[in-house]
């Protein structure tokens, strides 16, 4: 049975890579809309939504269509506090899942650095963080980078670099005097967070299926359970 999807952000770099994968793949999700600037397009209920554009519009989306039993998967990145408060709060009636990466490497890598934190941090390793991203790219730190600072600490700092077409790259050192122990992951391709999206979107609905809304999924909850 196919399952309605539809794509905000699909003129956007990120938009046009689930285009292209799901022209490739054998999906059960079939793209029906593509709002954007001009056209609204059409939101057919019970239907998954993936968002690659910007926060304050897929907020003003999410806000305008709720209570249709829509699933968000939202995937751009530069929430405000406010526009992150308001989401959470949304998310206690409607289902939505905010992932800042669609990559499992990247979600492993966190899950890693949340158990060296509590074998390091005692030990005095310092951590810190870089993350290096193409010119275009409209927020700094990338969500990536401060969902990893989060893992370590609350005031971890994050370098920025913005260079060239640099997909993402995202390197932490944790280090003493005597040692440093190097983690380090990088993009090669931009498909590989549409997949991950894509991925998601397939699995989110049956996953939701007899339970009820409280608050915003986590993606590992959906992909990891
Ligand atoms: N979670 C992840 O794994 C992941 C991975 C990569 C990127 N991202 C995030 O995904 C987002 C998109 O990245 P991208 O590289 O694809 O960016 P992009 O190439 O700049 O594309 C942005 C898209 O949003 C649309 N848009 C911008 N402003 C809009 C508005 N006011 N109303 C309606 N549509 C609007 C653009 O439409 P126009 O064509 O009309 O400008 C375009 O389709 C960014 O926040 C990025 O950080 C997340």
């Amino acid at each position: 049975m196919s399952q309605k999807l539809v794509l905000l952000g699909a003129t956007g770099f990120m938009g046009k890579a689930v285009k292209k994968i799901l022209s490739e793949r054998k999906s059960a999700l079939k793209l029906v809309s593509e709002p954007g600037r001009v056209s609204e397009g059409d939101y057919p209920s019970g239907a998954v939504v993936i968002d690659f554009s910007l926060p304050h519009y897929c907020l003003e989306q999410i806000e305008k269509h709720r209570g249709t039993g829509l699933f968000w998967v939202v995937g751009s990145t530069g929430w405000t506090e406010s526009e992150q408060a308001r989401l959470e709060e949304i998310a206690q009636s409607e289902w939505i899942l905010r992932s800042t990466n669609f990559s499992w490497a990247v979600q492993s890598l966190a899950r890693v650095l949340r158990e060296l934190r509590q074998t390091l941090q005692p030990l005095g390793f310092q951590c810190s963080m870089t993350e290096i991203h193409h010119t275009r790219k409209k927020d700094a730190p990338s969500g990536t980078a401060k969902t990893l600072a989060a893992e370590w600490s609350p005031e971890q700092a994050i370098e920025s670099i913005r260079e060239g077409d640099t997909i993402g790259i995202h390197e932490i050192r944790l280090e003493t005097d005597s040692e440093v122990l190097t983690l380090r992951h990088e993009a090669k391709s931009r498909e590989l967070f549409a997949s991950g999206a894509i991925d998601t979107a397939e699995r989110f609905p049956s996953w939701a299926q007899g339970k009820n809304p409280h608050g915003l999924v986590e993606l590992s909850d959906v992909i990891f359970s």
